[in-house]
């Protein structure tokens, strides 16, 4: 009998699970790269489970949102939400990994709705864009379009942005 998978959204809050997000959300910084995260990756992710343990989460300079999909416990699928420092009125998605074995069945594209409603419910923000260190071929196949490439901490990060209904 095949088993289907009971997948939903959480608002990570458990620092226990950071290094299994860390895993997760690795795989949107290069996958293949066999590296393990960085201590600055760990200590970015633990200041997003600081804000989501806040009784009001906020999207500000101070703040940022992560969410998992998960499938009964397992994280399975990551995207984080914060300020943009390079875009006017846009919030920024960062992060957006799911793993190998549940890609194609429309969950990445789920991660991207549930990040808008969350901006849009946590914040002022008209605007959504997302960063990666990748090609960006995802964005461009859900027609979200480019916006520009910045060089960020000597890496060419492309931003793709769509405004939030
Ligand atoms: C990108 C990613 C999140 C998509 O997750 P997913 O749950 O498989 O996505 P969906 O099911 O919503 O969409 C799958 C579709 O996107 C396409 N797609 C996935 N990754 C793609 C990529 N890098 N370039 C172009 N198309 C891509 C698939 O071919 C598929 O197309 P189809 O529906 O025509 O068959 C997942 O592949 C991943 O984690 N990749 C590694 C990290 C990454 O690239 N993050 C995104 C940075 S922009």
């Amino acid at each position: 009998m095949i088993k289907i998978p009971e997948i939903k959204f959480e608002l990570l809050i458990d620092h226990a699970r950071i290094d299994e997000f860390a895993a997760v959300a690795w795989l949107a910084q290069g996958e293949g790269s066999g590296l393990a995260p960085t201590p600055k990756f760990l200590a970015e992710i633990k200041r997003y489970i600081d804000n989501a343990n806040s009784p009001d989460p906020k999207i500000t300079r101070a703040s940022g949102l992560a969410f998992v999909l998960t499938d009964e416990d397992k994280i399975i699928g990551t995207i984080l939400a914060d300020e943009d420092r390079h875009f006017d009125n846009a919030a920024q998605l960062n992060d957006l990994a799911v793993v190998p074995e549940y890609r194609g069945r429309f969950l990445g594209r789920k991660l991207l709705r549930h990040a808008f409603v969350a901006v849009k419910k946590y914040s002022d923000y008209e605007y959504v864009v997302g960063s990666t260190v990748l090609s960006g071929a995802y964005y461009e196949a859900l027609k979200i379009p480019h916006v520009g490439t910045l060089e960020i901490d000597g890496c060419k990060r492309r931003f793709y942005g769509a405004k939030i209904d």
